[in-house]
């Protein structure tokens, strides 16, 4: 009996482990790259975070990043949005991270979840929780029992879900790596020797997961093993792993820059970016992630900060709605071609390099069936004329050329023969006037003018320790007692606030003062103002907003929020100055708004048919107003927008989902921007930036699924500031132009995205010059007519593919001198 039963257990386990195996994949690594059952791989990713677009996005960016050569997708996962409040989880809707993986699973992608639980990413609070930080003895990110206990809660939660529904690639699923903590390198010093400890705890929970697939942790040198170290930045290609037996990897390749309320447009040439990536796969770099792929909208109250927009656009390869941001994702799309076929070579070849001089080198990737090379030159002001294995090769400054056998360029990083969109705002349909109707944030005077709120306390609080982040607005209110005698008391006295409010408002006896905004990241400010009291009772009333919590540096969840103090009325006498400190007054305190309490902008709430919202007297500039309107949505399928110029600063709800922050009035400054940008040289964050003088953020992401095909559409707004909604319009976006400045011996494809090439604008094969929307014609051109020929292969079609080549376009007429010949076209959609 009893050896019957070992026969079937025994037979049971072989099962088992034989479909097991079959279906499982074995993830490991060595000094060299990522190995998946066995064979080194190059790995070509791309973050895509699944909260910055709503669930039915998925399956079209998670295809567009396939299409465009990746096979895996990063994310990270966002603790405070699945644990609002304790052990309260949420995974609904655009929060459903089993659905996401499912989604890039199904597409035949891996994928690579990158835990934290700190996550950074310019979103609120670097992704904890504000429950967290206000528990006992509460200390984020370093050797603390309760922070490591939820930590640890959070993250088995995470891998158990993957786990359930077999996601790690040891289970058959598409998670090749998972990351634990992020970028801890960069601050472990201000933690003592706490620090090492933590991340040294860090990786032994982790590992204690036992998830089957290797864990990684970037920017972090020293990893405790088997953790593997990874790099972040605009470069990576100096890299070199502290653990000699790690491979050289790269988890964000920042593709450009977020954006602050008050900054610039940033802008990271397609050029350089490609540059950075031949350059990191030059130098023996095998796994490579763009960060971000795709950006998103941080819908809501997820930005972070302080001060980051709604908009998450990155100047990413897929841009802010999804659509391709052109050149750059079809510039990488042909190196990651090349990459790939070069894999052999590149993960199992010898490596030799060779000084060709002026910072030039040759690398060569050899293995005994192929051989693949890379020339760079990173010289960042001058082009070479280099000679390599008996031929001659022209490497502009500030790039690489790829040749996947040796012998011939296929690819070179500054020369981009992808077309470039111009996405604009489609104006073929008149927009919809809209009829508003309003109504004032209520009871505020109650508040304004009496004081009253929901807690008492002796001294200022700050600002996250009451509000739990629950609101962006805290009410600050005290009283004070002014007799004639009082030292103070002169012609000339004012109110002063010292304070770290993003936004700080004043009111004193229910009049406004006046307000103060954080500007060029001066955080911690005094406000002053002249006001008027009165003998006898005085009524102080401070709002507090946020505009999104820190997400990044050593003890950043302590960072002074609100109105911090100290807040003073000072009496000045002549040379005199009399000051009497507020601050240890008893103070009353109110969370939120009214309306949002009250839920104003949700269709559903019980107040929203019997409140009065007034058609009259629309007001044009007026603080702390609710308005409404209805709409219809824009017909077709094209990305919609909502254009809030004219208003000043509030959120805005479409059908009660809310869409994000505003703020058009915030203008950037008038200087740092460029007309042209040279793609040659280190990138940083300011380099290239445009829009100066413009609104940081004039246009808002509205996502098709927030929005009802037939019958109305509702959008409220809660506006802080004053503003105009009169000018607030509907609109999609759609590609409008699209420029190619082709290379000779090249294809070009041109394409209006899913929309038909209405025209030819120019066309010229030679040596035309120019920017988009300025082409002309050189000196030289080919002797067929160009425009005639682009006419007859593209107008009409949704996309056409053309050689460039002396063959098709004719010989030219006039010696085109040694320069290469080209083909600029600008199509109108
Ligand atoms: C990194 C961080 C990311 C993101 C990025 C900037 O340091 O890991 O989460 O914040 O910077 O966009």
């Amino acid at each position: 009996m009893k050896m019957k039963q070992f026969n079937l257990l025994s037979l049971f386990l072989i099962l088992i482990t034989f479909f097991g195996s079959a279906n499982s994949t074995i993830v490991s690594h060595d000094e060299r790259a990522i190995t998946i059952d066995g064979q080194r791989r190059i790995l070509l990713s791309g973050s895509i975070h699944y909260p910055r677009s709503t669930s039915d996005m998925w399956p079209d960016l998670i295809s567009k990043a396939k299409d465009g050569g990746l096979d895996t997708i990063e994310t990270y996962v966002f603790w405070n949005a699945h644990e609002p409040s304790r052990r309260q989880y949420d995974f609904s809707g655009n929060l459903d991270l089993v659905r996401f993986i499912k989604t890039i699973q199904s597409a035949g992608l891996y994928s690579v979840l990158r835990i934290g639980p700190y996550v950074c990413a310019e979103w609120n609070y670097g992704g904890f929780p504000v429950w967290l930080h206000n528990m006992p003895d509460m200390k984020f990110r370093t050797i603390n029992p309760g922070f490591m206990n939820e930590m640890q809660n959070f993250t088995t939660k995470i891998v158990n879900m993957m786990k359930e529904e077999s996601l790690f690639a040891s289970q058959g699923g598409p998670i090749i790596l998972a990351q634990i903590e992020n970028e801890y390198g960069n601050v472990i010093s201000s933690y003592g020797a706490e620090g090492k400890a933590y991340i040294d705890w860090c990786a032994n929970m982790a590992n204690s997961l036992d998830i089957g697939v290797p864990w990684i942790m970037c920017q972090q040198p020293h990893a405790p093993q088997p953790m593997i170290e990874t790099c972040n930045g605009f470069y990576c290609d100096q890299y070199k792993p502290s653990n000699p037996s790690s491979p050289k990897m790269w988890t964000e390749n920042w593709t450009g820059w977020f954006k602050n309320w008050g900054g610039k447009h940033p802008y990271r040439t397609a050029e350089d970016l490609a540059f950075s990536v031949a350059r990191f796969f030059q130098t023996g770099g095998t796994f490579q992630n763009y960060y971000m792929y795709h950006g998103g909208t941080n819908f809501g109250r997820v930005a972070g900060g302080p001060y980051i927009t709604t908009s998450y656009d990155y100047d990413a390869p897929l841009d802010e709605y999804g659509n391709l941001n052109q050149p750059k994702w079809g510039h990488l799309k042909q190196l990651h071609t090349l990459l790939k076929s070069m894999e052999k070579p590149l993960t199992y070849g010898n490596i030799s390099t060779i000084d060709l001089g002026n910072s030039v080198t040759a690398t060569v990737y050899s293995t005994n069936e192929k051989s693949s090379c890379f020339i760079g030159n990173v010289n960042a002001t001058a082009d070479a004329l280099v000679n390599f294995k008996g031929k001659d090769y022209n490497v502009p400054a500030w790039s690489v050329s790829v040749l996947p056998d040796c012998d011939k360029e296929a690819y070179n990083t500054a020369r981009v023969n992808t077309q470039t969109s111009i996405i604009t705002e489609d104006s073929c349909d008149e927009p919809e006037k809209l009829k508003w109707t309003w109504r004032p944030e209520f009871t505020t005077q109650k508040t304004i003018l009496k004081g009253s709120g929901d807690l008492i306390a002796k001294g200022l609080v700050d600002q996250k320790d009451v509000t739990n982040d629950a609101s962006d607005y805290l009410w600050y209110m005290t009283r004070v007692h002014l007799d004639k005698k009082d030292p103070i008391w002169s012609r000339n006295m004012s109110l002063r606030v010292h304070s770290n409010a993003h936004v700080l408002h004043a009111y004193v006896n229910g009049k406004y003062v006046g307000n103060q905004i954080v500007r060029d990241n001066k955080f911690d400010y005094r406000f002053e103002k002249k006001v008027n009291l009165v003998h006898g009772t005085n009524h102080l009333a401070l709002l507090s907003v946020s505009v999104g919590l820190q997400n990044y540096g050593p003890f950043f969840e302590s960072g002074p929020t609100g109105i911090n103090g100290p807040v003073k009325l000072v009496g000045y006498k002549g040379d005199e100055t009399v000051e009497k400190d507020l601050s240890k007054h008893q103070w009353d305190y109110k969370i939120g708004l009214n309306g949002f309490n009250n839920k104003l902008f949700s269709l559903k709430s019980a107040n929203h048919h019997q409140l009065k919202w007034s058609t009259e007297k629309l007001p044009a500039d007026r603080m702390l107003s609710w308005y409404k309107a209805n709409f219809k949505a824009p017909l077709g399928k094209d990305p919609v927008i909502v254009d809030l110029n004219g208003l000043g600063k509030g959120e805005v709800w479409i059908n009660g989902q809310s869409i994000g922050r505003y703020w058009p009035s915030f203008n950037s400054s008038e200087d740092g921007c460029t007309e042209e940008c040279d793609y040659r040289g280190e990138y940083g964050s300011d380099k290239c930036a445009f829009m100066c003088g413009k609104p940081t953020q004039r246009w808002y992401h509205v996502p098709r699924s927030f929005l009802n095909d037939k019958g109305h559409n509702t959008i409220t707004l809660f506006e802080e500031m004053g503003g105009d909604p009169s000018m607030v319009k509907f609109k999609t976006v759609v590609t409008g132009r699209v420029c190619a400045k082709a290379h000779e011996h090249n294809k070009v494809e041109l394409s209006c995205n899913n929309r038909p090439i209405s025209a030819v604008k120019f066309a010229s094969f030679g040596n035309p010059s120019g920017l988009c929307g300025s082409f002309a014609a050189g000196t030289c051109e080919g002797a067929k007519d160009a425009a005639k020929i682009v006419a007859k292969e593209c107008v009409g079609k949704l996309n056409c593919t053309m050689n460039v080549s002396s063959h098709k376009f004719g010989s030219t007429n006039l010696d085109c001198g040694d320069s290469p010949k080209r083909l600029f076209v600008e199509l109108e959609c």
